[in-house]
């Protein structure tokens, strides 16, 4: 192991991603920003240069960040935002590997751009060999309105909570938007350049794809390429080979493919759908937002015209959910912990403040994060979990004997809406017990028809409309938490939770006075 060091320079561009140009949050000028890569057991240290003009933060997503807590990156949980003209240092070791991202956790700076990719090797990686090069794809929506101008619209009084429409799709970064449909005044050329992938004939690739959108799920297609699912969410899974891969905000998969067919162009699809109604008016929400975004699949020799392929066929019940957990079984036999020690039960609601206001709750409570006063830091100072806030939705247990490994947590993610959510926890994977649909009784899955043989792992994992699903961790990492729906536009309603690990032992931790440094003295 070694360490790598990487230098992020948040810096506002003018780009055109999609071909109408607006400021990008970017890294190092970037959209999507650099990917960064390490090996497993590597120390990452990285260096942000905030001169955004507004503060930030940066979340590892999927990080254990075991001992670093405060290394995390989410805004009001683990630290203050980096105010602009500061440079703040995240240093963490690796202890996983497989595919992973880093975005923003400040308010909807994630939207504007500030989001890449995170690689990290592992020179024993099982599948080494069955692959002859690697890609890394990203998928996302797009907004041409800054989440300056958005989010207020979506949090004032009157608002209802429906999401604001994306205006495009992109594959790694590129899309194609109508530029007849541009406000006059604006900056836009339809864009010609189509994210291509440069394949040889007879050779296989690794394609990691990160869905790295606000508020869309997708379908992903190649088409007359099967794709052999290898890793989910950074954890490897035995192969399994598919024609279209639905995969949900935060989630990444690693896929094979296989360059065996005539060389020539193929079209690559990725079916772009919003499970959360969104404000175009009609509130017909399945018809919305339904089209491929493209890409191409360029054999090495192919001569340059649009592809011709076919299309699989589209199977709409894929939409809004995960590849069906029971066809992805882990590599190696996991060891789900066995010793529960905390159960508990979440019920996700949407609701409405006093004002009108439309919010979410878990638990009847809407998430608020303190930003001038992190939890992890308030428990180090001696407030105890139970004297935090009730907008701080605190689920609190404690292992602080014995073997922690083994130590379980279990969340019932009751999800009382007629919409999915994509739920992440911060600092852990999970297994998935049982992931229900359509439940007449939501509120109680029986433990007989959960999976403890072989559950599939991962950190984010779909909940479907008024179904409970039922995941497990092991409480071995001491620290502060987030739980949420990685849907931006319903974190940022408060569809969010805190989980304090062991506050017993993790209140002894030194926070690092550089962290410290990043809040305010007077906290009121
Ligand atoms: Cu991708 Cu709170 O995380
Ligand atoms: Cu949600």
């Amino acid at each position: 192991p070694v360490t790598r060091c990487y230098n992020l320079e948040l810096v506002l561009k003018d780009l055109a991603p999609d071909g109408f140009t607006r400021p990008v949050w970017t890294a190092n000028g970037q959209y999507p920003g650099p990917i960064l890569q390490a090996n497993h057991g590597d120390r990452m240290i990285v260096n942000v240069f905030n001169k955004f003009g507004d503060p930030a933060t940066i979340h590892w997503h999927g990080m254990f960040q075991k001992g670093t807590n405060f290394y995390d990156g989410p805004e009001g949980i683990t630290q203050c935002a980096i105010p602009n003209n500061v440079t703040f240092t995240y240093n963490f070791t690796i202890e996983q590997d497989g595919t992973y991202w880093y975005h923003s956790h400040h308010l909807g700076q994630m939207i504007d751009g500030l989001k890449g990719p995170l690689i990290i090797y592992n020179p024993k990686d099982s599948y080494l060999g069955k692959y002859d090069f690697e890609y890394v794809m990203t998928l996302s929506d797009w907004y041409h309105d800054p989440t300056s101008i958005l989010l207020p619209k979506f949090s004032s009084d009157s608002y209802k909570g429906f999401a604001p429409v994306p205006d495009s799709g992109e594959i790694s970064g590129l899309g194609q938007y109508d530029c007849k449909a541009a406000p006059k005044n604006s900056k836009c050329n339809p864009n010609k350049k189509i994210a291509t992938y440069i394949v040889k004939k007879g050779k296989k690739y690794r394609f990691r794809i990160i869905n790295t959108s606000a508020l869309v799920h997708y379908i992903l297609s190649i088409d007359n390429h099967p794709l052999t699912i290898i890793e989910v969410d950074g954890t490897l899974v035995k192969p399994v080979t598919l024609n279209t891969i639905p995969i949900n905000i935060a989630q990444r998969y690693s896929v094979i493919l296989d360059a065996n067919q005539e060389i020539d162009n193929y079209q690559i699809r990725a079916h772009i759908t919003e499970c959360t109604p969104i404000d175009n008016n009609t509130l017909n929400f399945d018809s919305a937002l339904n089209y491929d975004v493209t890409g191409i699949l360029k054999y090495d020799g192919a001569k340059d015209k649009p592809p011709t392929s076919n299309p699989y066929p589209l199977n709409t019940s894929e939409e809004c959910r995960d590849v069906n957990p029971n066809l992805l079984k882990p590599y190696f036999e996991p060891k789900v912990p066995q010793n529960v020690i905390s159960t508990f039960k979440t019920l996700v609601n949407f609701g409405a403040a006093a004002s009108g206001r439309a919010i979410a709750l878990i638990n009847n409570s809407s998430f608020v994060p303190n930003n001038n006063y992190p939890t992890n830091q308030k428990i180090v100072d001696g407030i105890k979990p139970n004297q935090l806030s009730n907008n701080d939705n605190p689920l609190t247990y404690e292992c602080d004997s014995g073997d922690c490994d083994d130590a379980a947590v279990e969340i019932f993610i009751i999800n009382n809406t007629t919409d999915s959510h994509p739920f992440h926890v911060h600092g852990h994977d999970f297994f998935v017990l049982y992931n229900g649909e359509n439940n007449s009784d939501i509120k109680s899955p029986h433990k007989s028809e959960f999976n403890f043989k072989d559950p599939v792992i991962r950190d984010v994992v779909t909940v479907l409309p008024n179904s409970t699903t039922v995941i497990r961790y092991s409480a071995s990492n001491p620290g502060v938490w987030l739980f949420h729906c990685h849907i931006q536009w319903h974190l940022s309603m408060g569809m969010a939770a805190q989980l304090i690990e062991s506050p017993s032992i993790f209140k002894n931790t030194t926070i690092p006075s550089d962290v410290t440094a990043l809040c305010a003295k007077d906290r009121g």
